[in-house]
């Protein structure tokens, strides 16, 4: 899409004023698990940033054997290829309530790039898991999901991103007064509870 086209689609869909939650977490702490029930409870649109990548790599782009090499390393990908796909997916859902960007931001760059270019984000939810849990979940998962990145070696590698660059992201918006941290080794049910509690917070202060 032309860059203009864009800057104006989203220009329009920032009147509406919707709200925009981050969601952070460690490679298996359970983002995608919650955005899912989240999404069909308050009709906001998920966007998994890893998921928009997998699907740019399927989709036979050119750039998608660099970008599957990334995620195969544990890396993160360049900003600019992750923001410009938020965006687009963005402007492709304009009948959302909102927008849970899940897996995003992974560096502080990229939320300051997002706020600057897009609009500002509500709310940041942590979910706080320990390596050791969120190894042995991905573990678990290995045998089905298909994934590259779904294997001992790369979980490690991911684990490793996740502190170096994730974690500044965590104490960033903790300063900006915008984090919610929640314990998330419990039961689904029980950290979806907790999801919504902040959420509700959130949408009675807007
Ligand atoms: P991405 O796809 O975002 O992977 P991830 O962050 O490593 O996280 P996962 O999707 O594996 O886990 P999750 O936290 O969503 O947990 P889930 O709910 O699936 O990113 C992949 C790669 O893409 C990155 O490494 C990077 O290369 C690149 N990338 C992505 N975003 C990027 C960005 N912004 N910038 C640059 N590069 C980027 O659950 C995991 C398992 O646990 C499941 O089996 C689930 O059933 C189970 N589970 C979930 N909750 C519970 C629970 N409470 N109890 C027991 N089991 C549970």
């Amino acid at each position: 899409m032309a860059a203009d086209k864009v800057k104006a689609d989203l220009a329009e869909l920032k009147t509406k004023k919707l709200p925009i939650i981050f969601i952070v977490g460690g490679p298996g702490s359970g983002k995608g698990t919650q955005c899912v029930k989240i999404a069909e409870k308050y009709g906001f649109k998920h966007l998994s940033s890893g998921d928009l990548l997998r699907d740019d790599v399927k989709s036979g782009n050119p750039r998608g054997e660099k970008l599957d090499k990334m995620m195969k390393a544990g890396q993160l990908v360049p900003l600019e290829v992750v923001l410009d796909l938020i965006k687009e997916a963005m402007i492709a859902s304009k009948n959302a309530k909102g927008f849970l960007i899940d897996g995003y931001p992974r560096e502080v760059i990229q939320g300051q790039q997002f706020e600057s270019e897009i609009w500002e984000c509500s709310l940041v939810i942590y979910y706080d898991v320990s390596d050791e849990v969120m190894t042995k979940r991905l573990l678990g998962r290995a045998a089905t999901s298909g994934r590259v990145d779904d294997n001992a070696e790369t979980i490690k590698k991911r684990l490793v991103t996740f502190h170096n660059q994730t974690k500044p992201v965590v104490d960033y918006y903790d300063k900006k007064n915008k984090l919610a941290t929640i314990k998330a080794e419990g039961t689904v049910d029980a950290i979806f509870a907790d999801s919504c509690k902040v959420i509700d917070q959130m949408l009675s202060k807007k």
